[in-house]
């Protein structure tokens, strides 16, 4: 059984598989064509903490997949009143085909996909957002930052950038920890500068060095904004206050108040850059409105592409579990 916790769990040439999915039936619903190659199936989506994107993207996505939805609120669940995961996970998993979670503790999550008997997906931890990143990278396959390589040669897609470079400003939470992921499978550079105190954690960073040899990634880590905005070409963020982090917002404040994106950063980076965020964001913290709202953001593209990504997720892992072959 194949879960989809972290981006690490898989190869270059399987995430490349699910992002060629993604754009393939992306081009077919965008051309009228139906796409039910998970006819009949059932997706429970468990939410832990609030959401916007995620859940709207799982619940069109496995509707346009031929499936069907059922959101689950730990405000409603069980699970919400002190059911163990033991239980929640094998009972759900014993009459739904696929369970997309969304949880506090990253092991919350193993343990649940531990007595699942079914695919469960990550959407979101507080040490990854999987889902999230694969949109990016679609987004920025769509942008001809990147082509990848052999497996999405047949798209339209081509790059404007022999060695494109991706800057993270911010906290080094989990979207932070989802890029060094990324960028350390599919062997690009990333520059990440974090406050001193905010830096990713060490085993996240030990994991992508050692993913970077074998992928020939570059990953640098910094606290210095200019430095890793110069010349990128793509300048990302995220919010200083990640959902659970309310009580330390005050001091998030004061301690992130120099890593904002703004007109100067974009300057900064090359001329063809684009703005990426996974929001929700806050205008005038972590981003400025002139940047946010700006001619090289494309965050509603890439909120759009969670929709998009997530369909290649399940598809595959579908196919992987032996189910319904496209
Ligand atoms: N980016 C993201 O996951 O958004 P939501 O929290 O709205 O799902
Ligand atoms: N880092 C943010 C991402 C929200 C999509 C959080 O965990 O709240």
């Amino acid at each position: 059984m194949r879960h989809f916790l972290t981006i690490n769990d898989f190869s270059k040439d399987e995430l490349l598989e699910m992002l060629s999915l993604a754009i393939a039936i992306k081009s077919q619903h965008a051309r009228g064509i139906a796409t039910p190659y998970l006819s009949g199936q059932t997706l429970a989506m468990v939410f832990e903490k609030s959401s916007t994107r995620t859940r709207v993207s799982f619940q069109v996505g496995i509707y346009q997949l031929g499936g069907f939805g059922i959101f689950l609120s730990n405000s409603d669940l069980q699970l919400g009143r002190g059911e163990i995961i033991r239980d929640s996970a094998a009972v759900i998993s014993s009459m739904v085909d696929m369970i997309m979670v969304r949880t506090h503790m990253h092991e919350r999550l193993e343990e649940f996909a531990r007595h699942s008997s079914v695919s469960v997906i990550n959407g979101l931890s507080d040490a990854f957002h999987p889902m999230q990143l694969l949109a990016d990278y679609l987004t920025m396959i769509e942008c001809g930052i990147f082509v990848s390589d052999a497996i999405l040669d047949s798209t339209p897609y081509k790059s404007k950038f022999h060695q494109p470079i991706v800057a993270y400003i911010g906290d080094g939470n989990n979207m932070a920890n989802s890029w060094l992921m990324l960028a350390s499978k599919l062997g690009f550079e990333l520059r990440l500068a974090c406050p001193k105190n905010y830096m990713p954690k060490q085993e996240f960073l030990a994991l992508a060095q050692d993913n970077a040899k074998k992928s020939g990634a570059k990953i640098i880590l910094t606290d210095d904004i200019y430095a890793v905005s110069h010349g990128a070409h793509v300048i990302t963020t995220d919010t200083w206050v990640s959902m659970g982090q309310e009580n330390e917002k005050k001091q998030r404040m004061q301690d992130f108040k120099n890593y904002r994106v703004d007109s100067e950063i974009m300057a900064n980076a090359d001329k063809e850059a684009i703005f990426l965020h996974c929001l929700p964001a806050y205008r005038g913290l972590e981003v400025t409105e002139e940047v946010i709202d700006g001619t090289q953001s494309k965050i509603i593209e890439e909120a759009h592409n969670r929709l998009h990504a997530q369909k290649g997720v399940m598809v595959w892992l579908n196919r992987q579990n032996k189910k319904n072959i496209i």
